[in-house]
């Protein structure tokens, strides 16, 4: 038996193996004990072997470290499907961290010009970080995002920078009566720069959108008084519970929320929401 034959028969092992994992998450539908960062350098490690594997000529366990790769990608995939709404959020929904920063920084210089300041870039990566974990997006706990970034870039660059963080959500600065930070300006042109097609699909995968559907049926069976800033358009796009159409609309209420604000004009149409034991502030 040659060396190739042999590595390809302990890949193939390990292939089973594995595959077995994949299915007893599917049935239990999270994991412990387990410290998740081993298996994504695994999966790392295998994605590397198939490339390393033919490139000298061991070409039955390219084969094999092909099923080895695909058995650990699923478990990774799965394991993060399984997480809280929060973490699928950070990972591949609406606060993505391979895309949300790089929006912010375009809304940023669109708003405010170049980006000078590396702070800022830190600001945009560690922002929405505290959705992490987090069993909500819009409910107390979700609501509560800013304090991890914010405690970040206090410990990193001092106070003002943690308030800079920490202001950059409409419904925390109106929890602390106090004005939302330029930060907030930015995220909220992230939400108009967005198209539906890069959005929709993302925030239907991690589920995000309904949760944000049901938020928005709510407020739009609720009027403010007269001076209610939600449109009669955007009032039945938000009713209809439709994801194309809520998303325009909360696409127009943002351009009409920053156009009104970016100057630095008191929010009043922002209401608390949550208050209580979620938040540290
Ligand atoms: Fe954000």
């Amino acid at each position: 038996m040659n060396g190739d034959l042999i590595n390809a028969l302990f890949e193939f092992g390990a292939a089973l193996c594995l595959g077995r994992n994949v299915a007893q998450l599917r049935r239990d539908k999270r994991v412990q004990g387990v410290c998740v960062s081993s298996t994504v350098f695994f999966t790392l490690w295998g994605y590397w072997n198939v490339w390393f594997y033919p490139s000298n000529g061991f070409i039955l366990s390219c084969v094999a470290g092909l099923l080895v790769v695909a058995a650990n990608t699923a478990w990774v995939c799965l394991v993060a499907a399984y997480s809280p709404i929060g973490t699928r959020s950070v990972l591949y929904g609406v606060h993505a961290f391979w895309l949300h920063p790089f929006l912010i920084a375009i809304g940023w210089w669109r708003l405010y010009g170049f980006l000078w300041d590396p702070r800022l870039w830190v600001a945009f990566f560690v922002h929405d970080l505290g959705y992490w974990d987090k069993p909500n997006m819009d409910g107390p706990e979700g609501e509560s995002h800013p304090e991890l970034g914010a405690a970040i870039m206090r410990r990193l660059f001092g106070k003002e920078w943690g308030d800079f963080c920490l202001l950059h959500s409409r419904y925390y600065a109106k929890r602390l009566d106090r004005p939302v930070s330029r930060l907030c300006h930015a995220d909220k042109y992230v939400i108009i720069l967005e198209p539906s097609w890069l959005y929709l699909p993302r925030t239907m995968a991690t589920g995000e959108v309904w949760e944000f559907i049901a938020v928005a049926r709510a407020r739009a069976n609720t009027v403010t008084g007269p001076s209610d800033p939600l449109n009669k358009s955007e009032r039945d796009d938000f009713a209809s519970g439709d994801p194309w159409r809520w998303h325009r609309s909360v696409q127009s209420y943002m351009r009409r929320w920053l156009a009104h604000h970016k100057d630095g004009a008191a929010d009043t149409w922002t209401r608390v929401r949550h208050k209580g034991e979620a938040f540290s502030q």
